[in-house]
């Protein structure tokens, strides 16, 4: 089993949210999981230009580390996203990345996946960064097993009361993704978001066939 995480804070080891991501992982990889830490702020990530290419064709026209993690995430079962608070909202860095995603989530791309969200802040905002994280990746498609924010303040040792927490959220999400787990709430949401885009994927049918005939035998256009 593969479990990705996705890291935005651009402090590298001094992140307080890279350690609860690492933690998270640590305890995927107790229950047997293979996990990987992507750093966001390691990777050359251009913003979204807007061009429509990838909704032409399938294919981004910028030639960057985009398409390795999004190739990892494609391949893994598990996914951990982690952003730290920046003025009210994810880093700039895990905003890049995420409109990057505008077509993989058209196309639903996480379905069957499972995924978690972390976040630290001084003060405030991690519940919403967390709940908006959880979001994207029901809006890929995918099941949220739940999420873990911290206020910290500046005091950068507080974060070590947060590894029990963090280490069982892995092993929640290895759960989940041993037993495929169901998650009635979410799928209702995602249920929705499906049949909005698969009016998005008719549309593309023509240039893009083989992605329309597997939402033919998902059922998920009639
Ligand atoms: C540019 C910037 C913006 C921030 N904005 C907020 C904020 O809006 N609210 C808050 O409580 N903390 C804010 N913080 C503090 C960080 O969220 C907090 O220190 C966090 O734990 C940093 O995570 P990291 O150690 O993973 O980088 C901000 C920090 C920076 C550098």
């Amino acid at each position: 089993m593969e479990i990705i995480a996705i890291h935005g804070s651009p402090r590298g080891s001094r992140s307080r949210t890279r350690k609860l991501v690492q933690w998270v992982l640590e305890g995927a990889a107790r229950e047997g999981a293979d996990t990987n830490l992507l750093d966001l702020a390691d990777m050359k990530i251009t913003a979204c230009s807007a061009c429509d290419s990838c909704s032409l064709t399938g294919e981004c026209i910028h030639n960057d580390d985009f398409s390795m993690v999004f190739e990892q995430m494609c391949n893994a079962e598990g996914i951990v996203l982690g952003s730290p608070v920046y003025v009210d909202h994810v880093t700039g860095q895990m905003k890049v990345f995420i409109d990057r995603l505008a077509d993989a989530i058209h196309y639903q791309v996480c379905s069957g996946k499972y995924g978690c969200s972390v976040s630290t802040t001084a003060i405030s905002g991690g519940d919403v960064v967390v709940s908006y994280l959880n979001h994207l990746i029901n809006y890929l498609g995918g099941y949220s097993v739940g999420g873990l924010s911290a206020a910290l303040g500046d005091d950068q040792a507080s974060i070590m009361k947060l590894e029990p927490e963090a280490r069982s959220l892995g092993k929640r999400l290895v759960d989940a993704i041993q037993i495929k787990e169901f998650f009635p709430d979410q799928e209702e949401i995602i249920a929705e978001n499906r049949e909005y885009f698969a009016r998005i994927v008719e549309e593309n049918r023509s240039w893009r066939p083989l992605e329309y005939e597997t939402w033919v035998d998902r059922g998920w256009i009639q």
